[in-house]
């Protein structure tokens, strides 16, 4: 895979994919969100890799959709072209992908931190949907995942104001799972990524849908959803070997698949 607007790695079970167009801020144009979707979907594929982390530079996770790129499209040509609904392939992963923000993470930048399972932020981590700014609002799902985040005031203001926020409100509020010394940023994600990769695969799958069902569905289908994956798993060996191993006070060796 030759990429030229991300980096691509893996260590171990985890893939590193670090955004990188340094001139335009990780600004995401459809290359690179073409690039991202396709590295994520090799991971997919992979049996051999089990979570991973999407990072950009110190300066900036992504400083939004490319604005040089779309500031001419007419209204059929945004509409046809559709040139956003590439992005919504990261939300529909089934490995878990975690986001590692420094930086600015402003418009479509957020929305795509916010499409990751969860977000470790950086001390420098600026969040926010400055779209209104540029005479538009959030496209990339940022009006209903940043409500579902942060509650309607909060999200309310920052649309309509701009106003960015900084990596400790942001992890008061519940857009991040927390906020690290940047220098360990990467480290944290990696840790973090290599510790759900070293899970049951099929088990780490089922939970990561069955959080994301709590978004789509009412409390009493939602807790029906888990309870017939939470019994399905006793059909895995895993479930046998997690169990097995507690009981005999001992490490388990899931076997990952
Ligand atoms: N699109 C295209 N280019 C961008 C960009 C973007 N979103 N953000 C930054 N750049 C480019 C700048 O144009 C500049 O390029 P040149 O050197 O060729 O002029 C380069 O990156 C460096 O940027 P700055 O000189 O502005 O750097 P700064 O440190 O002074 O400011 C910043 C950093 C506050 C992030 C500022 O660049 C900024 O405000 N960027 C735009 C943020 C924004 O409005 N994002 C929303 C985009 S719309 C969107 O995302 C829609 C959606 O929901 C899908």
């Amino acid at each position: 895979m030759a990429y030229e607007t991300i980096l691509y790695e893996t260590r171990g079970k985890v893939a590193l994919i670090t955004l990188n167009r340094p001139k335009a801020m990780n600004a995401l144009n459809a290359q690179l969100i073409a690039e991202v979707t396709d590295a994520l979907t090799h991971v997919e594929q992979d049996p051999k890799l089990g979570a991973s982390v999407i990072t950009g530079s110190d300066k900036a996770f992504a400083a939004g959709a490319d604005i040089k790129e779309m500031a001419s499209l007419d209204f059929v040509q945004a509409y046809v072209g559709d040139f956003i609904s590439p992005w919504d392939r990261v939300g529909q992963m089934r490995k878990p992908v975690i986001a590692a923000v420094a930086g600015y993470a402003l418009g479509g930048g957020c929305e795509l931190a916010m499409m990751c399972d969860f977000i470790i932020a950086a001390e420098s981590a600026k969040f926010g949907q400055p779209e209104i700014t540029l005479g538009v609002m959030p496209g990339a799902g940022g009006t209903q995942r940043l409500t579902r985040f942060v509650g309607k005031s909060k999200a309310m203001e920052m649309v309509l104001t701009g106003r960015l926020m900084k990596a400790d409100e942001a992890e008061r509020s519940g857009l991040v799972s927390r906020v690290v010394p940047s220098d360990e940023l990467i480290g944290e994600a990696l840790a973090a990524a290599e510790k759900i990769a070293d899970f049951s695969q099929p088990i780490v799958m089922m939970a990561k849908e069955s959080v994301n069902r709590s978004y789509e569905t009412t409390l009493a289908e939602g807790v029906r959803f888990e309870r017939r994956l939470f019994h399905a798993m006793f059909g895995t060996e895993d479930q046998k070997e997690g169990m097995d191993a507690f009981v005999d006070k001992r490490t388990p060796q899931f076997k990952n698949r």
